[in-house]
């Protein structure tokens, strides 16, 4: 694979996820070591610079690259020169002119990444930018289905919550498409992102506001393999998307009685959240912390994936040569 950024989840071809997710294999087994570093990006550097909050992203980019021996630095909006009013171009020419390999970037504004791409030479990698794409979290997700499920080739994952705002979910389709998957996404109507029809009929996956009808489908084959909860983002809401919290609970949350129905039929159904979690609104204690919970392994996940995301833009090319 001789791919120079990672901007969206559309770039990665089917067997371009497949062999990230194959070589994510080999890098959580170097997890699991005692001594974790490899010397694979030895002197190359990578720069984590997230302009939006963040603790699971964030940390396993660094870790990642850690592990892999690159000098890794976080810059982040609050604490650079941005909040001196530095413009986004500006800081980045700026970090790139001290000679970096990649950019891991995280911004409120869809499309950052993108723009970042066009002004400097290092890798661009996208870690979520404003409500557009989140790719490494798909590919996280995809590992741990996988890890669940084996082949996600037909098998049916159930995406709920908060679509308008989640990249998460805009890059989920993608790459659960490229690997076969069905996919259904569900949403009450004023969380739904406009157009998503349209959307829907060319990437393949369903759409409903009934999560109850999505999950007890009457036919067995209709019914999720795996559930996805997303968190509802208060923070890039301006009004009144649903009427009270309780409402959406009742309507969209994994409650306690919603697992307890689901887990009659599937006792081992795989439960994701990318995080972070609000407990009581889009899921319960008990989904979160249920024996088939994947939350945690997502976690895990996220690490031995951006492992092998930096080692196919960085190391990919100069191994291949070798
Ligand atoms: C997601 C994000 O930031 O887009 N979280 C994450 O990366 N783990 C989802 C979210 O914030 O709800």
């Amino acid at each position: 694979m001789t791919r120079k950024h990672l901007l969206s989840s559309a770039d990665l071809s089917r067997d371009e996820v497949d062999s990230i997710l194959d070589t994510a294999a080999s890098m959580h087994d170097v997890q699991r070591r005692e001594v974790k570093k490899l010397p694979t990006l030895r002197g190359r550097t990578v720069i984590n610079l997230f302009f939006e909050d963040s603790t699971r992203t964030r940390s396993s980019f660094e870790i990642a690259g850690k592990w892999m021996s690159a000098d890794t630095i976080n810059i982040t909006g609050k604490g650079s020169s941005t909040s001196k009013g530095e413009s986004l171009r500006d800081t980045v020419m700026t970090i790139c002119a001290m000679s970096v390999d990649a950019l891991v970037i995280r911004h409120s504004a869809s499309g950052a990444c993108h723009q970042v791409a066009q002004w400097v030479d290092a890798s661009v990698i996208n870690a979520g930018d404003g409500t557009h794409e989140h790719p490494t979290q798909a590919l996280l997700d995809a590992y741990t289905l996988r890890q669940r499920l084996g082949s996600l080739e037909g098998r049916h994952i159930v995406i709920v919550g908060d679509l308008a705002h989640s990249r998460v979910f805009r890059s989920n389709v993608i790459t659960l498409g490229r690997l076969g998957a069905r996919v259904t996404v569900v949403a009450p109507p004023t969380l739904m992102p406009s157009g998503i029809g349209d959307w829907a009929a060319r990437d393949g996956f369903a759409t409903s506001w009934d999560l109850d009808q999505t999950l007890y489908a009457a036919s067995p084959a209709d019914r999720p393999d795996a559930v996805m909860m997303l968190r509802v983002q208060r923070e890039r809401m301006s009004g009144g998307f649903f009427p009270t919290e309780r409402e959406y609970t009742t309507g969209y949350g994994l409650t306690r009685e919603r697992l307890a129905r689901l887990y009659a039929a599937t006792p081992d159904l795989p439960i994701l959240h990318p995080g972070p979690m609000n407990r009581g609104l889009e899921i319960s204690a008990e989904a979160a912390d249920a024996t088939s919970s994947a939350i945690l392994d997502q976690v895990s996940a996220g690490v031995a994936v951006r492992m092998a995301v930096l080692y196919h833009l960085l190391a990919g090319e100069t191994e291949a040569a070798a």
